[in-house]
């Protein structure tokens, strides 16, 4: 696999980062996964103004190439011949000489980039989406800022492991009786016609496939209601599920052992996750 390095294409044995670099010793880093599908890159625009807004929300320097992010996104699929899959960017602070709580002076230290793709072939087509996943709830014991895409997922693994723990698919975080989003996606329930999801704040990352699937609903004339909800109204919906770039609209038929609905995938999912990858194409 070729990957991206401070402006350099190169083998992924070949890529270093000094051990200095924030990214690794403190987690001052901001990352973006965009999918890609046929070879093309979906909601780079998005992907690329969240990542801006992250940074600026961290007050981290913007690093030089970051006007050419969307040539490099195009660049490296190229060289990987990716038709279906994912693409991964990370930008940290840097690497300053020495471990320090404080921010370095973006006058000596420059950002890191790094990119690398992911092959997915069938992600599109996956099998999963006929039979939904299973999810469990657990306690949100994240940081207050979830709206800013930091490389802090320490939590969101942990909740990940929860999950494989109890024999299902991911876990759903709750804070105060209420649902904020999966360990890597963000949580809807359907009620009779209308999509219920949680309103945006920093209590969610705001997520580029939910602005797009939220806006295909309006399209086509569906209910949307942007509001919190507890595990125990999730339970008793007659759907469940869940969207991010590397799963797009996937259904959600179990929550902590109760099945949602018919215990099957259902029709406004399937719906959402067809227009929507007819409409990112
Ligand atoms: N995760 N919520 C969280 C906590 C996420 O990490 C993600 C994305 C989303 C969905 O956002 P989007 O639709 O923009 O992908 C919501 C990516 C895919 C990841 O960490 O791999």
């Amino acid at each position: 696999r070729t990957v991206y390095v401070n402006g350099t294409y190169l083998p992924e044995n070949e890529a270093t980062i000094s051990i200095f670099d924030r990214g690794f010793l403190m987690a001052d880093g901001v990352y973006e996964v965009t999918s890609v599908l046929d070879g093309k890159l979906i909601d780079f625009a998005g992907h690329a103004k969240r990542l801006e807004r992250s940074l600026n929300e961290l007050d981290m320097p913007h690093p030089d190439c970051l006007p050419d992010l969307l040539d490099i996104h195009r660049e490296l699929v190229r060289l990987n011949g990716i038709e279906e899959g994912m693409i991964y960017l990370q930008i940290t602070r840097g690497a300053p000489g020495d471990r320090d709580f404080a921010f370095p002076d973006p006058a000596t230290c420059t950002p890191t980039v790094v990119l690398f793709t992911q092959n997915k072939p069938g992600l599109a087509n996956s099998p999963v989406a006929k039979t939904g996943i299973k999810v469990i709830s657990v306690a949100d014991q994240r940081w207050a800022r979830r709206d800013i895409k930091t490389v802090q997922l320490l939590y969101p693994s942990m909740g990940k492991m929860m999950a494989k723990a109890a024999g299902v698919d991911d876990a759903w975080m709750v804070e105060d009786g209420m649902v904020t989003e999966g360990t890597s996606n963000n949580a809807y329930i359907v009620k009779g016609n209308t999509i219920i999801t949680r309103h945006l704040g920093n209590e969610i990352l705001h997520g580029i496939t939910r602005a797009a699937v939220l806006r295909f609903a309006h399209e086509a004339q569906m209910q949307v209601e942007e509001r919190s909800f507890s595990i125990a109204e999730a339970q008793a919906a007659d759907e469940a599920f869940i969207t991010s770039a590397s799963m797009f609209v996937m259904p959600v038929v179990e929550i902590d052992g109760a099945a949602v609905g018919t215990g099957t995938p259902g029709p406004v999912a399937a719906r959402l996750r067809e227009i929507y990858l007819d409409e990112s194409r």
